[in-house]
């Protein structure tokens, strides 16, 4: 294994920031990985586990070392009605998915283009385009390397709701995601419940069809990071109350709001930032992306502190504006690991 001390992590994450960490580190099989929590020189480091960092904003320098996830293979299980695939964590998610095409195994058409590795994915439980990763998801394999421990999650054990999932709560802390497997159902069905899909014809369809009308949507509507750095969508969609939005509603009837679980409603946040006339507000090098308000842009040689400034005057106006809170999506990493924009 090659270890590197005191790097740079601005190529290693989407936002493309100035921040250091002690020492950083590539994990190819779970042995590396219990190599690593093993080393004497880093025994009492923090660990932090990256795929490709298109999720992670590194407030400052991280005390500690940057384990890069490099498990890889793709294996698959041929059943009468199905196919179960077996996914190395570090596989590039848009590449495995375009290979799930290639290979007539279609299913994850809709969430093509998403950057990130295949671990990561549980995490948040991507989602995009009407579908979401727990849909697909058959198993999680996770591994603890403090303990030696190894544990198969089934789809229901990751708890996987709107952008969350087991995986973000304190009983997963220190386990690392090894593996994903994926049933996709040989009765393929198109989903085509999002807008712009809408359009194409269900009968006639193909899932290549679909991969490539999302990939077309995503390109129009999302900055590229290897062009303009960014995290994808910097704050959740809020979920709120019926009450709390049949108040909006009559206040302002144009606005954004899709039928969440129990009852609750989730509101476009785009739509918020956007009607508080926050589309292209600058921080020092930070913009809130003028075509896509819910995106946080690296302008021009921002630091961590302007994207993180923006951050909060644009929760502030929100919430002065409509009473409405938004969380970040994007992970935020000090100098020991993971906190939050109000702790900033
Ligand atoms: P990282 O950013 O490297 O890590 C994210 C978090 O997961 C960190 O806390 C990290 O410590 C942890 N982690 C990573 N791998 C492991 C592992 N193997 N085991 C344990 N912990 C791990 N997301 C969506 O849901 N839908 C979208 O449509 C979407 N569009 C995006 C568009 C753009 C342009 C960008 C930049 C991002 C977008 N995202 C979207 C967010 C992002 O792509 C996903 O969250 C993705 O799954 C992150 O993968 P990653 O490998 O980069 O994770
Ligand atoms: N909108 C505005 N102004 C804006 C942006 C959006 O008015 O600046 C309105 C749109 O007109 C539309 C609504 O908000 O009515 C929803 O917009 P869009 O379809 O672009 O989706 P989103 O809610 O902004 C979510 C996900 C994306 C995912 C897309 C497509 C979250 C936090 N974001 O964005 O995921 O790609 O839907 O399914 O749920 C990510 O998580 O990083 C991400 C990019």
């Amino acid at each position: 294994m090659k270890w590197l001390s005191d790097v740079s992590l601005t190529p290693h994450h989407t936002f493309g920031l100035p921040a250091r960490a002690q020492a950083i580190v590539e994990a190819h099989c779970v042995q590396d990985l219990q190599a690593i929590w093993q080393a004497p020189d880093y025994h009492a480091s923090p660990k932090l586990v990256v795929g490709e960092g298109s999720n992670l904003l590194f407030c400052q320098d991280f005390e500690g070392v940057v384990v890069l996830n490099r498990l890889m293979g793709i294996t698959v299980d041929n059943h009468a009605d199905h196919y179960l695939l077996h996914v190395g964590a570090g596989e590039s998610w848009h590449a495995f998915v375009a290979w799930s095409i290639d290979h007539g195994m279609p299913g994850l058409e809709n969430l093509a283009l998403i950057p990130g590795c295949v671990g990561a994915a549980p995490i948040q439980n991507i989602g995009a385009y009407g579908v979401e990763f727990y849909e697909r998801c058959a198993y999680v394999d996770i591994y603890h390397p403090g303990t030696g421990n190894q544990r198969r999650l089934s789809s229901d054990e990751c708890q996987f709701g709107y952008r969350d999932s087991i995986f973000k709560t304190p009983v997963m802390q220190g386990w690392v995601i090894t593996q994903v497997g994926f049933r996709l159902n040989k009765a393929w069905k198109p989903v085509l419940k999002y807008g712009a899909l809408a359009e194409l014809d269900s009968q006639q369809v193909t899932p290549r069809a679909i991969f490539d009308a999302v990939c077309a949507i995503r390109r129009a509507k999302l900055p590229d990071p290897s062009v303009c750095g960014n995290a994808g969508s910097f704050f959740k969609n809020p979920v709120i109350e019926s009450e709390q939005a049949a108040t909006l509603k009559a206040t302002y009837p144009e606005i954004p709001l899709y039928p969440a679980s129990l009852g609750k409603n989730k509101i476009a946040a785009g739509w918020l930032i956007e009607q508080c006339g926050l589309k292209g507000k600058r921080q020092g090098g930070a913009r809130v992306h003028p075509q896509q308000a819910l995106v946080i842009t690296n302008a021009e040689n921002a630091t961590s502190d302007d994207v993180l400034r923006l951050a909060k005057q644009v929760v502030s106006h929100v919430y002065t504006r409509f009473g409405v809170a938004l969380e970040h999506e994007v992970r935020l990493i000090d100098q020991q690991g993971e906190t939050t924009l109000e702790a900033q």
